[in-house]
């Protein structure tokens, strides 16, 4: 039985200090929360066997290989990858799509060449394109959302062609949750372009619903472990393996190589091509013990239980006089998270007087700038939910609110 007052128990930072004023964490899309189960498995590797890996032939350091890897197989299974060559290791999402960026785009493409993107995106799945675009001329594509924040599917026939040659979206916007049919849109684009790639940044989707990468049919798949109850400093850029094979390393050094001499270097094979020098050893087994966590959750259930937490923060968020909510209306139709704004009080001025009672939101852009020009809205204020996340902590906000109305009134 999924229950967010039991699951809040694993997690040191939601237990009640001594002053009983209890934290309520409202910014799970910045990062999550960590479960003891993933502190101690780092703390287990750096007082038990924290030795580097693929490098020491003594049973610590054949431990430590053996745990690195072993993170990289819980990662595969989670998202249903064919190969566990399929999975790298980055320090985020934005590295990841980066590396996509150097590794392929940079050389690949130029002038003649489209390239897709949407105006939901996080600058990680932005700018890069804005980039390719000024040093190589490519043809730079906006999918607009509509008013309520879905992206309309049709606007592809429109927008992809056979001159596109990358399609790069998100799986759920960072600001007002929208969750593009990533499955669906993959075929669209194949049928219309069989060789565009189609890169997905899931930085939002892959802690929060189960995720099958083989059945979106993408061919990348971006996203970091500190939102999905990891830690900060890792990231996973899954390719579809015949892909990411015909690409050249993003960095150099140790552990990318298989030969070096003086007048040649040859290259490991995917994924350690991409992984030069000391990972982080103890940040995949932090993110491995995350997933294994997830896993025991349930995705299906972690996802059930947003959908509910978002309908009731939607219902209490539009029962207050002068919020307006952003993005789609159904949950159904968005992940957890709730973009709003509070009439006539800057969003800064309501984080500041939020955080008086440890209410924790993101105000800002959200490094979704370009999302909020779009709507032609200034900065939003967001509350975002995860597991641990109840009706509590959304009345908690409620009452925060109002005290925030009653202090600029
Ligand atoms: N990308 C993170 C957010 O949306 C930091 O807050």
């Amino acid at each position: 039985m999924f229950d967010a007052a039991v699951i809040r128990k694993d997690f040191p930072m939601l237990s009640r200090p001594a002053d009983g004023k209890g934290l309520v964490y409202l910014d799970s899309t910045a990062t999550s929360l960590k479960p003891a189960a993933v502190l101690q498995a780092m703390d287990e590797y750096y007082t038990t066997y924290g030795a580097n890996v693929f490098r020491g032939i003594y049973s610590i350091s054949e431990r430590a290989t053996a745990a690195y890897e072993g993170a990289r197989g819980d990662v595969a299974r989670f998202i249903h990858a064919r190969d566990t060559r399929e999975v790298v290791f980055t320090r985020n999402t934005d590295e990841s799509i980066s590396l996509i960026y150097y590794a392929w785009a940079l050389p690949a493409l130029g002038r003649g060449d489209g390239v897709v993107t949407t105006m939901l995106e996080h600058h990680a799945n932005f700018v890069p394109w804005l980039e390719l675009r000024r040093v190589k001329g490519i043809d730079l594509m906006f999918w607009e959302p509509d008013e309520t924040g879905l992206l309309p599917i049709d606007a592809l026939e429109t927008l992809v062609s056979k001159k596109t040659k990358l399609v790069a979206l998100t799986a759920a916007s960072n600001v007002l949750g929208t969750l593009p049919p990533i499955g669906e849109i993959v075929k669209r684009v194949k049928r219309i372009n069989p060789g565009c790639i189609v890169l997905v940044d899931a930085a939002q989707a892959a802690p929060h619903m189960p995720l099958d990468v083989s059945a979106w049919g993408a061919d990348i798949v971006a996203f970091s472990a500190h939102k999905m109850l990891g830690p900060t400093g890792i990231g996973v850029l899954w390719g579809r393996h015949e892909f990411l094979e015909g690409l050249p390393p993003f960095t150099f050094g140790g552990d990318m190589i298989k030969e070096v001499h003086r007048d040649r270097a040859v290259y490991q094979d995917v994924p350690h091509r991409f992984e030069a020098g000391t990972p982080y050893i103890a940040g995949a087994i932090g993110l491995g013990a995350a997933v294994r966590y997830l896993e025991h959750l349930g995705m299906e259930d972690v996802r059930r239980h947003e959908m509910d937490i978002t309908a009731y923060a939607l219902k209490k968020l539009q029962a207050v006089d002068g919020v307006t909510v952003y993005g789609p209306r159904d949950p159904k139709d968005r992940g957890g998270v709730v973009a709003f704004r509070l009439e006539g009080i800057h969003p800064h001025d309501v984080a500041q007087v939020l955080d008086d009672d440890r209410i924790c939101v993101r105000v800002g852009f959200h490094c979704a700038q370009p999302l909020h020009e779009c709507l032609h809205i200034g900065p939003t204020v967001r509350a975002s939910f995860y597991i641990y996340t109840t009706e509590a902590d959304i009345d908690a906000l409620i009452q925060g609110l109002l005290r925030v109305q009653e202090t600029f009134r």
